[in-house]
């Protein structure tokens, strides 16, 4: 399920080869599917970038980019089909059903690499690849190159410099294109669907896994391919553990469930939090932390808008926190200094968001060419999701705030004028969330 049509993938293999030049040629690597125990293998999460510029979804793919090439410049490599391998594995395109449906201009059995790949190379100037993810691969690269820098009947003809093709794609990753962005509001609705489904199914002596269960049920059974990342339940002090994922334990009448989770639906993430009283009723002491970080996630959101440079908003934030820190009698001091000495980073040791698409912790700088922080411009997608942790042994808190974890995440597109929120379904005022819990 990836629905976008093909002149948009079209459309991103052209911002890149213009980006490249005549000069250049991209290569792209699909690792191999993962081992889980023995010989299984985990279920296997297509590359990002190569379904970025192709929509392909299979492994041990290579996507090569060669601007103006005489065969054709968009080459794919792919698993060949295979029956028996097919019987037991699933369908494959093969080098045929790359070109009839991914729009390959040429496209070769991945076991072709060798033979083929050097022609691509040869006679270009910069090779952009990315170093590093895969050392077998980047010797079989370095081998290719070798080859033609040292040819005995010719001219060397190998690219005399490397550049990393990430810097590109993953700049035109950060901006979402229409078609994107419905995408990705279907994903932020399956998302905040499954959290009201959580909140309505709560109960004291659940179990954590039970609320995970409600939440992926939902996601899969919706079409969501996958949850975006691993679904987080943490009941009181559990939720100050902040990527707990173990999802054990039993929920108590007397705690905030803190609920971080959001499906992959047609590969573009969503990303929610929600933290909300096992009992339905908030008791006043976790009320006051509730209630000071949603003014906080609010105010944050209320910052985005074209032109606020990213830093802003986690200053602001982090100022913000400070003051209801204080407040709340867990931090003592003014409030400059201890903003300037980073007090704050006990109870709030994270930033205030990151870009979001089709990965959870989406690519893309969060610097300008010139290396300042950049600005916010419209089409960016990003969570603001600030929160407080108080830990249960923390003994300069007041021991009602003990083992509590408050964290509201939600996943925001900047517009032209401000920003739209996608996941505005999802409750977080104190009332809204009171009156839903465990009423199914
Ligand atoms: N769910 C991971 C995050 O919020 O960043
Ligand atoms: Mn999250
Ligand atoms: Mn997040």
């Amino acid at each position: 399920m990836y629905s976008l049509p093909s002149s948009e993938f079209a459309a991103r293999r052209r911002a890149v080869m213009d980006a490249i030049g005549e000069d250049g040629i991209a290569i792209f690597v699909a690792p191999p599917a993962r081992t889980r125990s023995n010989d299984t293998a985990y279920r296997y999460r297509p590359s990002s970038d190569i379904l970025y510029l192709s929509g392909f979804r299979e492994a041990e793919t290579v996507l090569v980019l060669a601007p103006g090439h005489g065969d054709g410049e968009f080459a794919m490599f792919v698993p060949s089909r295979d029956p028996l391998h097919e019987m037991w594995e699933g369908r494959r395109a093969g080098p045929e059903g790359a070109r009839a449906n991914y729009a390959a201009d040429a496209a070769f059995a991945i076991d072709e690499l060798d033979a083929v790949l050097p022609r691509y190379l040869q006679g270009r100037k910069t090779l952009y690849y990315t170093l590093g993810n895969d050392s077998a691969f980047d010797a079989r690269v370095t081998g290719w190159m070798n080859k033609l820098r040292h040819r005995r009947n010719a001219p060397p003809a190998a690219p005399g410099s490397l550049a990393d093709a990430r810097d590109i794609v993953h700049e035109l990753r950060v901006f979402k294109s229409a078609a994107e962005l419905d995408l990705m509001r279907a994903a932020a609705r399956l998302s905040s669907q499954a959290h009201v489904l959580a909140m309505e199914q709560c109960r004291p002596g659940m179990h954590e896994y039970e609320l995970q269960a409600i939440i992926e049920y939902h996601f899969r059974r919706h079409g969501a391919e996958f949850p975006a990342y691993t679904t987080i339940v943490g009941g009181g002090a559990n939720a100050t553990i902040l990527h707990y994922t173990e999802n054990r334990d039993r929920l108590e009448a007397d705690q905030v469930v803190l609920i971080d989770a959001g499906c992959e639906l047609s590969f573009y993430a969503g990303d929610i939090t929600r933290s909300f009283p096992v009992s339905g009723k908030f008791t006043p002491a976790q009320r006051d932390v509730y209630q000071a970080v949603l003014e906080v996630q609010i105010a944050a959101i209320e910052d985005v808008r074209p032109g606020v440079a990213y830093n802003i908003l986690q200053q602001n934030t982090a100022r913000r926190l400070t003051q209801a820190l204080i407040d709340l009698g867990l931090l003592r001091g003014p409030l400059d200094e201890l903003v300037a000495a980073e007090k704050y980073k006990k109870y709030y040791p994270h930033n205030v968001g990151h870009w979001l698409g089709i990965d959870v912790h989406d690519v893309g700088s969060y610097y300008d060419p010139q290396g300042r922080w950049r600005a916010l411009r419209p089409a960016m997608v990003l969570t603001i999701e600030p929160g407080i942790y108080i830990t249960h042994d923390d003994e300069d808190a007041p021991v009602e705030l003990r083992g509590l974890g408050i964290r509201i995440e939600d996943n925001i597109v900047v517009t032209e004028t401000g920003y739209e929120n996608m996941t505005i379904d999802c409750p977080k005022q104190i009332a809204q969330i009171e009156e839903r819990i465990g009423t199914a």
